[in-house]
Parts: C-alpha cells; structure tokens; sequence
C-alpha cells in the first residue's frame, strides 16, 4: 500500500494513513485526508486559506478518479463551498455526469446538504483588495467591478505560489490506483477560470492497470498537453513510469507560446514505483510518501525534470 501526496498534504496526510490503514476504501481515505487540507487555513492554496478570484470570490475545484472503473467525479469554480473534492466524490457516487461547475455544482451541494460557507477569510480580502489598489487607477477602482477584468488576468500572475493545489494518490495491489485533487486554482483569476485540478486526463488521472498521475502548478499548460493521461497512456503502451514523465515533461517543454510556468508531476505505476518531477518550479519542491513498510511518512524531494 502506498499513499502519496504534495507538500500541501501535511493537515490531512495522516489522517489518510490512519484510515488506509483501518481498512477504508482509498478515495474514502483521500477525501477525508483533503478535507482537513481544505480547512486549513495555513495552507494558501486550498480551500479556506486560498486566494480568491478577481472580484474577490472564492471558487474552488476538485475531483476525484476511481483508476477500478476510470469514474471521475469532479467540479470546478465552485462557490461558497469548503469540500469541494468530498463534493466531487458526490458527483461520481451519485449523478450520470463527471464534471460540474459553478451554480450548478453549488446547487447540488445545497441538494445534497453541504453547509454554505464563507470561504473569504479577511486576510485574503485584504491581500486581495490590495493587489487591485496596485493594478487599479482611483477611477477603475470607483467603479470596479464594472470595468474591463481581462487586462488584470495578464498583470496578476504568480505562477510559483499562486498556482498551488493538493493532490494525493493511493496504489494498492488490492483496491487498485486512485487520485484526488483540491485547489482554489489561480490567485486573481479571471471569474469562472478552471485550472487543471477538475480536468481529467490533464491533472490527474487513474488506471489500476497501469497507475496514476496528478499535476500541481500551471494548470494552463497541463490541460494544453493532457500531461496525467499521457503519463498514464505511456504505461498502458510499455514505457516504464519515468520514461513515461519524461515523455509528458517533453511535451511540456515544447509550449513555447502561451502561459508559460513550471509543473510538477506525482506519478505511481502498478508496480509499486513512485517518481515526483519539478519541471521548471522555483525551489525545492517536495512531497510526502507512506509505504506500508514505512514506520511513518516521509517528506522526500522531488527530482529535477
Ligand atoms: N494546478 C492548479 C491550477 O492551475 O489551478
């Protein structure tokens, strides 16, 4: 058995150990582990402690992918809602349909009875409130938000700490290969923007055949190259796992128009081998793993694309 996850993981990563370990079903486990990730506000890319969207909204997304069935259940630029990934894991359990997004995801949260919740903490307003101050002449901002918004999508950017999300993958030779994503997606974005996180095939991805892959960081490149499935398909063709990134990375690389930023790939395979690559992030990126073997989780770092 082997769970794997972001830096961001450390609220919720234990708690998915511990219920692995009671015999829980892998998403179970992952969807309670991100849970406690989405109500920490420490952790400033996720759930409450994210960062709102341009006119100060909190829209999150995320998604969960059965690699048993290749189900996926997610939702994108969801408003007023802390659990987007149990929300998710919702839409997969309960509706024909994979993806929804805004209103309608919200809708059915209230439906299903999910609480509303104030995701605007007021350290984020004000951060937020002050960036605008800085973009914003005194005449926009009188009549913001009844301006052009677009211009503000291309000043505000920040791919290395704005971009962030929490994935975590489960491999295990009995209940197969599983993913789950959680974000509040790109600081400042333009309302309704989805990043990567609720796309499937681009950031994440599972096939118990062969394993799983779940990106972090610039959304807008993932999905312009469906990294996790190309990841995921190179397995399913016979690369092993890190001719298999390494494949996604180069394709990565070949963007040269566009939003350019760094991405950082998690990957497992169905052999119990587990590879995560920084392609172009700023820093030193890590990640956490648990092995049944293990005495206790590890933080490791990622290696270099
Ligand atoms: N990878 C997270 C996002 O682009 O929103």
């Amino acid at each position: 058995m082997l769970l794997l996850a972001n830096a961001e993981a450390w609220p919720g990563f234990p708690l998915a150990i511990d219920m692995l370990k009671a015999g829980a079903a892998s998403l179970d486990a992952m969807v309670a582990g991100i849970g406690r990730v989405e109500a920490e506000p420490k952790v400033r890319s996720v759930g409450y402690g994210g960062w709102p969207n341009m006119l100060g909204v909190m829209e999150c997304d995320g998604a969960v992918m059965d690699g048993n069935t290749r189900a996926v259940g997610s939702v994108g630029a969801v408003p007023d809602t802390l659990h987007v990934t149990a929300l998710a894991h919702e839409v997969m359990k309960r509706l024909p349909h994979v993806v929804l997004t805004g209103d309608g995801a919200r809708r059915f949260a209230t439906e299903i009875g999910f609480p509303l919740t104030d995701m605007l903490l007021e350290d984020s307003k004000r951060v937020w409130w002050e960036r605008l101050e800085k973009e914003f002449s005194a005449g926009e901002l009188e009549k913001f938000p009844n301006i052009p918004l677009a211009p503000l999508s291309t000043a505000i950017t920040d791919p290395e700490r704005v971009r962030d999300t929490t994935v975590f993958l489960s491999a295990d030779a009995e209940r197969g290969i599983h993913a789950a994503t959680s974000t509040s997606g790109w600081a400042w974005k333009y309302p309704g923007r989805l990043g990567d996180s609720p796309i499937p095939g681009a950031g994440f991805y599972a096939d118990s055949r062969y394993g799983a892959a779940a990106c972090t960081h610039t959304g807008e490149m993932t999905m312009r190259c469906a990294t996790a499935r190309s990841i995921v398909l190179a397995m399913k063709l016979g690369r092993p796992l890190g001719d298999a990134i390494k494949l996604a990375v180069d394709e990565l690389a070949e963007l040269t128009e566009g939003f350019l930023g760094g991405v950082v790939i998690h990957a497992v395979d169905a052999h119990g081998n587990y590879k995560v690559v920084n392609f172009r992030c700023q820093g030193e990126i890590r990640y956490w793993l648990w092995e049944e073997s293990m005495s206790g989780p590890e933080l490791r770092a990622a290696s270099d694309a």
